[in-house]
């Protein structure tokens, strides 16, 4: 960046010899490098993915003995020092959070429901036992570090910062137990609107083998240890031409449960259903919100157990999730057998994406006091 001291004494410069017409395009024309190198890193927004593009700053707070969180900073971006005894490394003592900076069409950037991720998060930390920062402390760490990394989210429309909070055991341990010390950490990360990297609809293969979550596990709380382990299933659906696996109950293997990073939901007539979040499935804020919005638009919105052979009937399927957002579901394959489901402007699905897309963008009213403005 052209520092704006030497611009003012290139602009003084020229004042003394020039014409104020020549003054005044050079003035337009610094001012437009200043502000869209202020405005925006510099990088091709029409090329995001869902890559690793690390931003300026990262936040880390860490615990105190008595389980409170306190001295938080904001750290240029980079690696971090971890103890090789700590639980996270040796137990998967560990959290995340996914959440997005949206950029208004004005240019303000907004949060969307931070805290219900802040008390997603207390309740993974109750589960796992360790402490967490509370809900204002959450808020204010990501209002931080989201301003920091202003210049990161990608303009209205291209995409948006994802922001992925970590909270994790990060004292030593050798024996099998809580760590004394965890950390808070949060990152940031521009990302399309996209998750998937291509405009087509899912076509899920539903894995009748592997159950994602177990009951009595952790399905029910956003631990780390939840998701490598779709991995090698997810790897080998993809090979065969899959975009992702859904995964069925542990105990049936009959009911419908989650996508590997994201909730599922089937529209039949005038009732929406996804499964009820009893421990094995993951209480998503997309999903909270989309089955409030079926409400609003006249359908009857269900949490309860959908079976396979409701699923193979269904009109419509859609995913939900932070990463996905509202992403149409075109086909499942289940033991060898596909089904087509309607896509397109025409669906519930699409009503539903533009429903809370508009909200979270800023391009409809936010009437529910979803939205939190960073600026
Ligand atoms: C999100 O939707 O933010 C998630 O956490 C999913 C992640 C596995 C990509």
């Amino acid at each position: 960046m052209i520092p704006s001291r030497n611009i003012t004494s290139y602009l003084i410069l020229q004042s003394k010899q020039s014409n104020p017409t020549k003054i005044k395009s050079l003035l337009i024309f610094f001012t437009r490098i200043l502000v869209n190198e202020e405005l925006y890193a510099n990088m091709d927004w029409d090329k995001l993915g869902f890559d690793v593009i690390p931003t300026d700053y990262m936040y880390i707070m860490k615990s105190n003995s008595d389980g409170t969180f306190s001295n938080g900073t904001l750290l240029p971006f980079g690696t971090i020092d971890i103890n090789p005894h700590s639980t996270v490394l040796n137990y998967g003592q560990g959290l995340f959070e996914g959440m997005k900076a949206y950029k208004r069409e004005d240019g303000g950037v907004q949060l969307f429901r931070p805290e219900e991720n802040a008390l997603r998060m207390r309740m993974g930390a109750e589960r796992l036992l360790m402490p967490a920062p509370n809900v204002e402390q959450y808020i204010d760490a990501v209002k931080h570090v989201v301003h920091a990394n202003k210049r990161w989210v990608p303009p209205h429309g291209k995409g948006t910062l994802y922001i992925r909070p970590l909270l994790f055991g990060s004292g030593p341990v050798m024996g099998l137990s809580p760590a004394p010390q965890c950390t808070f950490l949060i990152y940031t990360n521009p990302i399309s609107n996209n998750y998937k990297g291509d405009t087509t609809s899912f076509n899920l293969l539903v894995d009748d083998k592997l159950p994602r979550a177990y009951p009595g596990g952790t399905g029910g709380v956003k631990n780390i240890s939840n998701y490598s382990p779709v991995f090698q299933v997810v790897k080998e659906a993809k090979a065969k031409g899959f975009s992702d696996v859904l995964f069925l109950d542990a105990v049936e293997h009959k009911y419908i449960e989650e996508v590997s990073s994201c909730n599922a939901f089937i529209v039949k007539g005038k009732v929406i259903s996804t499964a009820p979040t009893l421990g094995t499935i993951l209480p998503g804020i997309t999903r909270k919100s989309i089955i409030e919005l079926a409400s609003d638009l006249g359908y009857k919105a269900k949490e309860r157990k959908v079976s396979v052979k409701e699923l193979l009937d269904a009109d419509e399927v859609f995913c939900t999730g932070t990463a996905v957002g509202i992403s149409e579901v075109g086909s499942v394959t289940y033991k060898d057998k596909s089904v087509q489901f309607k896509t397109g402007a025409d669906t519930v699905t699409k009503k539903l994406y533009g429903l809370i897309t508009g909200i979270q963008t800023g391009l409809l009213e936010d009437t529910k006091g979803w939205v939190v403005k960073i600026d």
